[in-house]
């Protein structure tokens, strides 16, 4: 029997928009993966940056575009360029239904919304990180009319950054990061302006429990402001959620918190999910994530809890 060589498809160029933290990471990352990578943004010393990096400096993009400007200008940040009519387009927004509403609206069945979980309090190009990516999960969303080769396609992008995707839809998306992100924003906010008041003797003795509760409000307060305004209604649900677990008494409280850390999952189990919608979503829901593509399916894993 002649076996015929499977064909297999060139990976497409990536235009990324926006190279600050994240977008000059991403683009730094996939020129050290070997892609054809070019970018754009409005700042002439971000666009030095990352032309030092090995990214093609230009407004013409095709293949998949990120866009991975601040959430107010993602509406807008494909106006003025040259952007290949059947080009695939996302985005690296920290919420997802907004972002779904603008640029889905404008750009069609041709928009896959995304969401790597990771980054740091720094902004700009300085806070380049190529590794930025590395092991990091990546939300990706699979809305009824997301178009599943499209969907593929940026999902090659982020397991070529190095990260995990896990596939979910953009209203699952925000309600939980507004539980494990947005919400830990607003209660660093608290516990810093309440360590504040308490005076500088408290700030002196500050250590190790009030840096890591308090570091994520070290960001950009508007970055911080628009992400948590973007998704007001699961943020204020998840809010209510944590206010509610503080009238608990507290060792009851201390304990059912504890109890949660210490049942992280022993390990991975490996999974293989035929490219299907559904068997997707299951997995992203089951806390699983896909790490690498094949012909007919993924591989991934899903938490083992032993
Ligand atoms: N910082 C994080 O931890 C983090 C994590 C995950 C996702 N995100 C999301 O990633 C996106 C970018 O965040 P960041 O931390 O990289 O911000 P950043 O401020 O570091 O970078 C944003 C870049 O976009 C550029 N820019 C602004 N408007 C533009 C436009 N119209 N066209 C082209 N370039 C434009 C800016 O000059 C800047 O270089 C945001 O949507 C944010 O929600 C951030």
């Amino acid at each position: 029997m002649t076996a015929f060589p499977v064909p297999t498809m060139p990976a497409p160029p990536v235009g990324v928009v926006g190279l600050g933290q994240l977008g000059g990471s991403l683009a730094a990352a996939l020129v050290a993966a070997g892609r054809e990578v070019s970018g754009w943004d409005v700042d002439p010393a971000a666009r030095e940056a990352a032309a030092a990096r090995g990214v093609r400096v230009t407004g013409q993009m095709d293949g998949v575009v990120v866009l991975a400007v601040p959430l107010p200008a993602m509406a807008r940040a494909l106006e003025g360029l040259d952007v290949a009519p059947d080009a695939t387009v996302t985005d690296l927004g920290s919420v997802k239904t907004p972002v779904l509403a603008d640029v889905g609206t404008a750009v069609g069945h041709r928009y896959v919304g995304g969401h790597p979980m990771c980054g740091t309090e720094r902004s700009g190009h300085e806070a380049t990180d190529p590794g930025l990516f590395a092991g990091a999960r990546w939300a990706l969303c699979l809305e009824p009319g997301t178009e599943l080769p499209r969907w593929l396609r940026v999902a090659e992008v982020a397991l070529s950054a190095g990260a995990e995707v896990v596939p979910t839809t953009a209203a699952e998306h925000d309600d939980a990061v507004a539980a494990v992100s947005h919400v830990p924003h607003l209660l660093a906010a608290a516990l810093a302006a309440a360590a504040g008041e308490a005076g500088p003797l408290a700030l002196a003795l500050a250590a190790g429990s009030f840096r890591d509760g308090t570091r994520v409000i070290g960001s950009d307060p508007g970055l911080v402001t628009a992400m948590v305004q973007g998704n007001a209604g699961p943020t204020a649900a998840a809010l209510a959620r944590v206010l509610d677990q503080l009238s608990r008494p507290w060792p009851e409280l201390v304990a059912a918190g504890h109890a949660v850390r210490a049942a992280a999952p022993a390990g991975r189990r490996p999974v293989r999910v035929p490219l299907e919608r559904a068997a997707l979503l299951s997995l992203g829901r089951a806390g699983g994530a896909v790490t690498r593509r094949l012909a007919a399916f993924v591989e991934g894993y899903v938490p083992d809890v032993g």
